[in-house]
């Protein structure tokens, strides 16, 4: 499996276009799931892996003290401070500094995700707890005639068992449900060209498709606590 093309510094639009148009025609958010657990985690320090430009951030507005660390610079300068620019796989921060760290569709850019998984463990103090989400193989099957997402190194597939090799025992929350509906052709075209799927696919499936076109979508969200003896 391949990892995911990184574009965020050279097309940070392309990021910008997939998540407006999620934000706009989905029924459920991530971010929002994920904030409601961290909250009643009672987690006061987390670092967001992959924050881009802030989407959990902006969901944890009071309360805890989110750091977000991103290897692309264009998105590093649109998250609110503290960010930093840095890899996944090479964190700078000391052991045992944070409550929580997150990883919300990021560790499929990586070619071996548990190099990143292992820094996580390890900025995590005991009892702290990692939140890592991943995308089905077969997510939004309804495109599957005009494009289908490569496999990569992190899909929600296989994303349980890499957690369990680094953090052992993990829980799973996976959703399969048409969560997005888009409205109109410059719906389906754009929420293909946000999840990089080549032009000419997306303007095929804009003509094709007669809107409203449910997406369902699939997916999960692996958590697990550090234990440490
Ligand atoms: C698909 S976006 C997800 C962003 C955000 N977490 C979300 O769920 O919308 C992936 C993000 O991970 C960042 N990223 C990719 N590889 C990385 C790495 N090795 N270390 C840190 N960040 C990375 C990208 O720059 C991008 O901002």
């Amino acid at each position: 499996m391949g990892s995911v093309v990184f574009d965020y510094d050279s097309a940070p639009e392309r990021y910008r276009l997939g998540t407006a148009v999620a934000r706009a025609h989905s029924t459920a958010s991530l971010y929002a799931e994920v904030a409601t657990r961290l909250v009643s985690l009672g987690a006061r320090r987390i670092l967001d892996v992959g924050c881009a430009d802030g989407p959990l951030r902006s969901e944890l507005l009071a309360g805890p003290l989110v750091v977000g660390l991103d290897a692309a610079a264009a998105m590093v300068c649109a998250h609110p401070a503290p960010a930093v620019r840095a890899d996944a796989a090479r964190l700078p921060f000391v052991d045992a500094s944070f409550d929580a760290v997150t990883a919300l569709n990021v560790l499929y850019h990586l070619a071996d995700p548990r190099l990143a998984l292992r820094e996580a463990r390890r900025v995590l103090r005991s009892g702290g707890t990692l939140l890592a989400s991943a995308i089905a193989r077969d997510d939004s099957p309804e495109f599957a005639r005009f494009w289908r997402r490569p496999g990569t190194s992190f899909d929600a597939e296989e994303a349980p068992s890499l957690v369990g090799e680094v953090f052992g025992c993990v829980a799973v929350h996976r959703w399969d449900a048409p969560l997005v509906t888009l409205p109109d052709a410059a719906a389906v075209r754009d929420y293909l060209l946000g999840r990089q799927a080549p032009p000419d696919a997306a303007a095929r499936a804009a003509e094709e498709l007669r809107p409203p076109v449910q997406v369902t979508k699939r997916g999960a969200l692996v958590i697990a606590a550090v234990t440490r003896a």
